[in-house]
């Protein structure tokens, strides 16, 4: 399983949902059956890295991300950076999902999907502002993979661990 050398947009025609496989149920189905349907009701968009595949045949998927917009409560930041918010819910996007396939883990393509979703939110912040960058870890486990990224923890819930990253921080990260 090789990878191409750059991520586009899921395209159901192209690409070979029902293989893909990170070890979590939950990323498997949402790029199974519900990636496709969120981005036709305009509500997330899917970035595939695809495998290089034969001519004509469809190609399996090494990784994929999935951005939308969500909002969060102010009061849940830490106070040092709440002096300059507005008193209502913040804007901010969401990398919804993330994973890599079982067969190319370990490779650095982790680094590289997150990084390619990083650099995407600095594109859509460039047209309308966001506050910050928000993942959902499904574990501790997985939650050291964010944090040696600059994330930090924001809050709890549904057993989810959320995760923030500002965006002027990002911004100077990739300056
Ligand atoms: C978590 C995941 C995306 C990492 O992808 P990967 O391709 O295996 O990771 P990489 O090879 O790019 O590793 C990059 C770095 O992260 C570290 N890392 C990888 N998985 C980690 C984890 N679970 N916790 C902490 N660090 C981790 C690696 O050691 C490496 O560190 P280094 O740069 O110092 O060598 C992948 O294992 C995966 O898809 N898991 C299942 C789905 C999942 O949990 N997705 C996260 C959404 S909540």
């Amino acid at each position: 399983m090789k990878p191409e050398s750059r991520f586009v947009e899921l395209d159901k025609t192209r690409h070979e949902r029902t293989s893909f496989d990170s070890g979590r149920d939950a990323l498997n189905e949402f790029i199974r059956r519900s990636a496709a349907r969120h981005r036709e009701a305009g509500v997330s968009k899917t970035m595939v890295l695809p495998a290089q595949a034969a001519e004509g045949g469809k190609a399996d998927i090494c990784a994929y991300y999935t951005l939308s917009h969500t909002q969060i409560e102010r009061q849940t930041l830490p106070s040092t950076l709440v002096k300059k918010l507005p008193r209502y819910p913040v804007p901010v996007l969401l990398v919804a999902q993330l994973a890599v396939h079982k067969r190319t883990q370990g490779q650095g393509l982790g680094k590289v999907t997150l990084i390619r979703a990083l650099r995407h939110c600095l594109e859509i912040n460039a047209h309308l502002p966001s506050y910050a960058v928000i993942v959902d870890a499904l574990d501790e486990a997985v939650q050291g993979f964010y944090e040696q990224y600059g994330f930090q923890e924001l809050d709890r819930h549904n057993s989810q661990i959320r995760l923030f990253l500002p965006m002027k921080v990002l911004a100077k990260l990739f300056s």
